[in-house]
């Protein structure tokens, strides 16, 4: 391949790879009932990326996560990824992560299933135990 050819390919990765807004949408939201929703909302300030940590869990009912989404209402080019936990496990930690220069507007939504040590419902999330 020519140096030209390269440098447009290289151009078209790193085009779409900015263009492609991010919406985290990973796991299901079925089997899961609606656990935690959380709209986070920070301002921009010129010239910085605004980084927000969201964390859930619940201690004092615990939940196995079946499915997290991140819907960007700006329809930005602001990134979110699970940075721990996630499906599977009984937390997550969501970051946002701005452009620079621009504000953040997401709505968190995990939907889980209640864990109930050695009950049904924990037991059901891979196979139908039936009717008790
Ligand atoms: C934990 O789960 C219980 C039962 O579903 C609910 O009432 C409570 O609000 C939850 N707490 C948090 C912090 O989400």
């Amino acid at each position: 391949m020519s140096p030209l050819s390269v440098s447009v390919l290289v151009f078209c990765v790193i085009f779409l790879g900015c263009v492609t807004t991010d919406h985290l949408n990973i796991g299901t939201s079925v089997n899961g009932q609606l656990a935690y929703v959380s709209n986070v909302k920070m301002s921009a300030i010129p010239f910085k990326v605004r980084v927000k940590n969201v964390f859930y869990t619940n201690e004092t009912s615990p939940k196995v996560i079946k499915g997290i989404t991140a819907i960007d209402s700006l329809n930005s080019k602001a990134k979110a990824t699970v940075t721990a936990g996630g499906v599977g496990t009984t937390f997550a930690n969501i970051k946002l992560k701005s452009e620079r220069g621009e504000g953040l507007d997401y709505q968190i939504q995990i939907f889980a299933t209640v864990l109930t040590l050695g009950g049904d419902e924990y037991a059901a999330s891979g196979v139908d135990v039936g009717v008790a």
